[in-house]
């Protein structure tokens, strides 16, 4: 979408894949704090993000959304004027329908402006919207309207549309949307975290400076995953360009959670200028290679191995796109160090069982030539 945001991934909070409904506004404002006292705002964390539920089932008697008394009694406008004094952006949630998906709040469907112009007022930097009761409408019927209305209140919001893949949004969410989602919901197990990786996948094409494929939120530290695991989701997250939304509770994590979130060498890759998507560019049976360029003529690479057993792992040039001979210096995004051996052609590695390898290829200037 043309609204000059998202020029790189998005990455901040959202609450619904730890809270679910049960969120409020001391909630919103201790993640806050969190991400600023963890350091993770300063690592790009900066985004925020009330899912559903935060607004009282009915709409007040002049059709405006009323925050929910019980659970956000100070209002979203005083929140946003709190989680921007820490230096972040406050998103929020709606639904291109009656009803939001919980049932709990209403839908924006036939309120475009009205809720459009509230969340500018509010100082809303986000909109997340979802796609549930929508009295059987295209989402053509139903997307363009909103995004028209945000992009008229002349306050930048990040869109990001939530249509679960269904009518293969990466075709048409580059016009409407920053992001949108290409899968069903995520839950926190290894089978549908490397299912949506491999749906979001088929889009790589589509991604791009400005709008992302949106394979759904991070479930690092909410305890279904081995630690192993959450490394392949945040890796996989990473090189394929997707939104990075943290969604677990950021006011107690371990260690290890921090140690994954926080990996700068991983987020730099999700961050890169280019926005080049990653590929498969090969798969063995569960061995698999993932390759997307970077600036500086590098190339990220994740070589998965999705087996119950440990097992080599060969990339070649050939398949992720590197000329033939080419000495290429390697850096391991997980060791954080750059391998003293060089290499040429390929690269093997041995990768764990549910588990991945991340590497940075440079090439390297050959002064003979
Ligand atoms: C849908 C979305 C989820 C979440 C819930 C809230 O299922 O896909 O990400 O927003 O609605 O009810």
């Amino acid at each position: 979408l043309a609204n000059g945001l998202g020029m790189t991934p998005p990455m901040g909070w959202n609450s619904w894949n730890h809270f679910n409904c049960f969120i409020n506004e001391t909630l919103i404002r201790e993640t806050a704090d969190a991400l600023v006292s963890t350091g993770f705002a300063d690592l790009g964390y900066r985004y925020v993000n009330i899912d559903d539920c935060w607004a009282e089932q009915n709409r007040d008697s002049e059709g405006y959304l009323v925050p929910k008394k019980s659970t956000f009694p100070s209002g979203i406008k005083a929140l946003a004027e709190y989680v921007h004094s820490k230096g972040l952006k406050l998103g929020i949630y709606s639904d291109a329908g009656y009803l939001t998906c919980s049932k709990k709040m209403p839908g924006s469907l036939g309120y475009e402006q009205k809720d459009a112009d509230t969340f500018a007022s509010w100082g809303i930097d986000y909109l997340k919207y979802d796609n549930c009761n929508n009295g059987g409408l295209k989402p053509m019927e139903r997307y363009p309207t909103m995004t028209r209305a945000l992009m008229s209140t002349g306050r930048p919001i990040f869109v990001s549309l939530c249509e679960w893949g269904d009518m293969h949004p990466a075709l048409w969410g580059a016009k409407l949307g920053n992001s949108w989602r290409t899968t069903n919901d995520i839950n926190d197990s290894w089978e549908s975290m490397v299912s949506r990786a491999d749906q979001n996948e088929v889009y790589a094409e589509y991604a791009r400076p400005g709008g992302w494929n949106d394979p759904d939120m991070l479930e690092v530290g909410n305890g279904g995953m081995a630690n192993d695991e959450y490394i392949v989701h945040f890796s996989i997250w990473a090189i394929s360009k997707a939104p990075l939304l943290i969604g677990c509770d950021v006011r107690n994590m371990t260690k290890e959670t921090m140690d994954i979130i926080g990996n700068k060498e991983v987020i730099a890759v999700n961050q890169d200028p280019l926005g080049i998507q990653a590929k498969k560019v090969r798969m063995e049976g569960d061995l698999e290679i993932w390759a997307g360029s970077l600036s500086g003529y590098r190339t990220a690479i994740v070589l998965l191995n999705r087996s119950l057993q440990p097992s080599p792992i060969t990339a070649d040039w050939d398949d992720i796109g590197i000329p033939p001979k080419t000495v290429v210096e390697a850096r391991d995004l997980w060791k954080h160090e750059t391998l003293e051996k060089k290499f040429v052609d390929k690269i093997t590695v041995a990768v764990g069982p549910h588990s991945c390898r991340m590497f940075v290829l440079t090439p390297m200037h050959n002064q003979n030539s």
